[in-house]
């Protein structure tokens, strides 16, 4: 049965890391998967995270099922440090939270719960969005529409575009937004255009599904959560899916959540079955590891203003990465402006090469970039800079 199967193309994130792995050049950079690097070029575990993990591993005393929705205090945990705590307060039992594994595993239950919910429902999505959206809600069995999000000649939101999309969507319909630092172009909406966005969603009626990958990753814990708060407190209905890999460092630890806000406390407790039973029949319960940790970082003062110290180092460091790599290139003599580099957020920008000039690089310069032309900010470093500007110059400039 297994003899006629053709293989699959490699994935388009996580095959470059492969072919990385595999390239001898030795002055190879991987500016692809979404992981965060110091100037060394690790991906350190943080600070509190291990001494959270020294907590658990002394003090833990079963490793017992805890049931598909995960731990109680983890789910609380995520719901306060993503909406603050006075809203989660206010939004009482309108809200419930579900531990799930990383955000991908989050994405997938969302995608489920809203087929369970109307199955004609077609899942709006930004042009360009992350290259896993698809195939995670898609297996689902969704339908997809896009709207317009990134215009690459400004190298801006096209926010017109994306509102007169917004505008055709049907009652039942649901819209997938980035809460923060779009993945895969760094550009995201102004306070202003959030706004617009609730009116826009209260007026169509249409459904609101944010994903939130990069809290504290952008413009800091409180700035990048500023849709999802506004969303959570103005519409009847909200879906967040939020991820712990970024701003923990809990990549291969799989934490992530899925915060429900329903119209009345009655439709969240009915939802909340539904979460349940997904979970159930997808992995059965979440992995415990990394909800643990967080959920002892997020209680404890002291953990917690260790991580918060560590995540505003590194948010300060990409932005500063930002600035510096978008200073060379603009003096490189490239012949244009990269300035958008500086302005956007969190680890992803699009650095604007075609097709080729994209293989070019990998293949002559073992720089590895998503065939969208995204870049990660996150691995640039000072030894690695000068190299990276001079081999986009011979590039670009053809
Ligand atoms: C990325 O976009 O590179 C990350 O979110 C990692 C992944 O799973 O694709």
């Amino acid at each position: 049965m297994f003899q006629s199967l053709k293989p699959l193309p490699p994935d388009p994130i996580l095959g470059l890391s492969v072919a990385f792995n595999q390239d001898t050049n030795p002055n190879k950079v991987d500016l692809g998967i979404g992981v965060y690097k110091d100037e060394d070029g690790n991906t350190p575990v943080m600070k509190a995270v291990k001494q959270a993990e020294e907590t658990i591993l002394n003090s833990q005393s079963t490793k017992a099922y805890l049931g598909p929705m995960g731990s109680p205090d983890y789910n609380d945990a995520v719901a306060k440090l993503i909406l603050g705590e006075s809203l989660n307060r206010s939004l009482g039992e309108r809200r419930v939270t579900i531990q799930t594994p990383g955000g991908c595993g989050g994405l997938r239950i969302a995608a489920e719960f809203i087929s369970k919910a109307n199955t004609n429902s077609t899942i709006w999505v930004s042009d360009p969005t992350w290259a896993n959206h698809k195939p995670l809600i898609g297996s689902a069995g969704l339908k997809f529409n896009s709207y317009p999000y990134y215009d690459y000649t400004t190298n801006s939101v096209n926010f017109e575009g994306m509102v007169d999309a917004l505008k055709e969507t049907s009652d039942g319909d649901v819209v997938l937004l980035h809460g923060c630092c779009h993945n895969p172009s760094g550009a995201d909406l102004s306070p202003e255009q959030w706004q617009t966005i609730k009116a826009t969603a209260l007026a169509q009626g249409f459904t609101v599904f944010i994903d939130l990958a990069y809290q504290g990753m952008g413009s800091g814990l409180e700035a990048d959560v500023y849709g999802v708060r506004l969303l959570a407190e103005s519409l009847p209905e909200l879906l967040v899916v939020s991820s712990c890999s970024k701003n923990f460092g809990l990549y291969r630890e799989r934490t992530g959540a899925i915060t429900l806000i329903c119209e009345t406390a009655n439709a969240s407790a009915n939802a909340s079955t539904l979460l349940a039973s997904a979970a159930r029949s997808n992995y059965s319960m979440p992995p415990d590891h990394g909800a643990a940790i967080v959920q002892l970082i997020l209680n404890s003062p002291t953990l917690y203003s260790i991580w918060e110290e560590e995540l505003t180092g590194i948010r300060d460091r990409i932005n500063l990465l930002r600035s510096n790599f978008s200073a060379k290139l603009n003096e490189s003599g490239i012949q244009r402006n990269f300035d958008f580099i500086k302005n956007e957020k969190g680890m992803f920008s699009f650095l604007g090469a075609n097709t080729d000039q994209i293989q070019k690089l990998i293949n002559d310069y073992g720089i590895y970039i998503v065939n969208s032309s995204r870049i990660n900010v996150a691995s640039i470093n000072n030894t690695n800079v000068e190299y990276l500007v001079d081999s986009m110059k011979a590039v670009l400039s053809n």
